[in-house]
């Protein structure tokens, strides 16, 4: 059969599922052009090692049991962990189930995957966080010029425009540990670039109020089992009970019946930057505030005097990524119709 070959991303993924994370590990499974390289697990939304356990069942029903899993860091770099069951439930996948994955975790750290990874491969890996920005601070901190090794990191954690979802203003990955992501963008800032290196790569940070510009609600989950041919497959059935529980929580915390799907989108946008519209910002975490920590600043009037060190998306091509979004879960659940999960 001839068919024209789709370029290839190589992606390293660094999440907490999470019901949300789960979405992004399946829609990166049903997507061509993705080359997932492995997953680097962190304490977030339920704690690290039932995060790496998530993270490994998840690929497995997806097809994909090689993808390297590593547990790293499992809290935060200055603070005590926080979880959040009631967002994702007590295992973090919501109503669903899974089996115990049948494959060991790796041997590697997460943070130190994530530096030989990018020491083997200098400029060519995208590294999509989905979680507290735990794994990558350390990583930075074990190897300085990660930012310049990697190809480009895209970002979802932060909200800029007041509403939180966590404290008022402030959004999950950043509030969990922001002394992390205070350090990440540090370490990007281009006025800290030794003489006579160029900056890095600004960071792409898709956040909270851009993410929450799109949800999935109970019909979405029934044309994806359509699009899968029915939906009694190991994949929809694993959506459908994750996605209920969230649609619970959605409905009685944010107002409707439906979920944001934030990870997916961060995900999809690392895929085709095409997907998000962005501008370069100067931005910095509050790590201290009374009320405010977590909180992400941007600097738009130029009060610091430093130059933009992120690239923060603005808005997303929704109607695209919902469609996408769709076609590629109903991809990996058709595929994986018959199997024995
Ligand atoms: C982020 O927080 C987590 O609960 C989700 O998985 C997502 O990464 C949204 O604020
Ligand atoms: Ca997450």
């Amino acid at each position: 059969m001839s068919g024209t070959a789709v370029p290839r991303i190589p992606l390293l993924v660094d999440c907490d599922p999470g019901i949300d994370d789960a979405l992004a590990l399946l829609y990166l499974a049903g997507s061509p052009e993705a080359d997932l390289r492995a997953v680097t697990c962190t304490g977030g939304n339920v704690e690290a090692r039932q995060v790496a356990a998530n993270a490994q069942a998840i690929l497995a029903l997806a097809g994909r049991p090689e993808v390297e899993v590593a547990l790293g860091r499992e809290g935060p770099i200055a603070r005590p962990l926080v979880t959040t069951p009631e967002t994702h439930g007590p295992q973090g996948i919501g109503d669903a189930t899974l089996p115990e994955p049948r494959t060991p975790l790796s041997l590697r750290g997460g943070p130190e995957l994530i530096v030989e990874e990018a020491r083997r491969h200098p400029g060519a890996l995208t590294l999509v966080t989905l979680a507290p920005l735990t794994n990558l601070a350390v990583a930075i901190a074990l190897e300085p010029r990660l930012p310049w090794l990697l190809r480009r990191v895209v970002t979802m954690a932060g909200a800029f425009r007041g509403d939180g979802n966590t404290h008022p203003t402030t959004e999950w990955n950043a509030t969990v540990d922001p002394e992390a992501f205070a350090e990440v963008l540090a370490a990007f800032a281009p006025e800290r670039a030794p003489a006579g290196t160029p900056p890095p790569p600004r960071p792409v940070i898709v956040p909270l109020e851009v993410t929450e510009s799109h949800h999935l609600v109970a019909a979405d989950v029934e044309w994806i089992a359509t699009l899968a041919g029915g939906g009694d497959d190991p994949v929809t059935r694993f959506i459908r009970d994750a996605l209920a529980f969230y649609f619970r929580f959605h409905a009685e915390y944010d107002g409707f019946h439906g979920a944001y799907i934030h990870d997916a989108l961060a995900v999809a946008a690392a895929l085709d930057p095409g997907l998000i519209s962005t501008t370069p910002l100067t931005v910095d975490v509050e790590t201290a505030g009374r009320l405010t920590s977590g909180e992400t600043v941007a600097d738009r009037r130029g009060r610091w005097g430093r130059p933009p060190n992120a690239d923060v998306a603005v808005r997303a091509d929704t109607a695209t990524f919902h469609d996408r979004l769709l076609a590629r879960l109903a991809t990996v659940a058709r595929e994986q119709r018959g199997s024995a999960a």
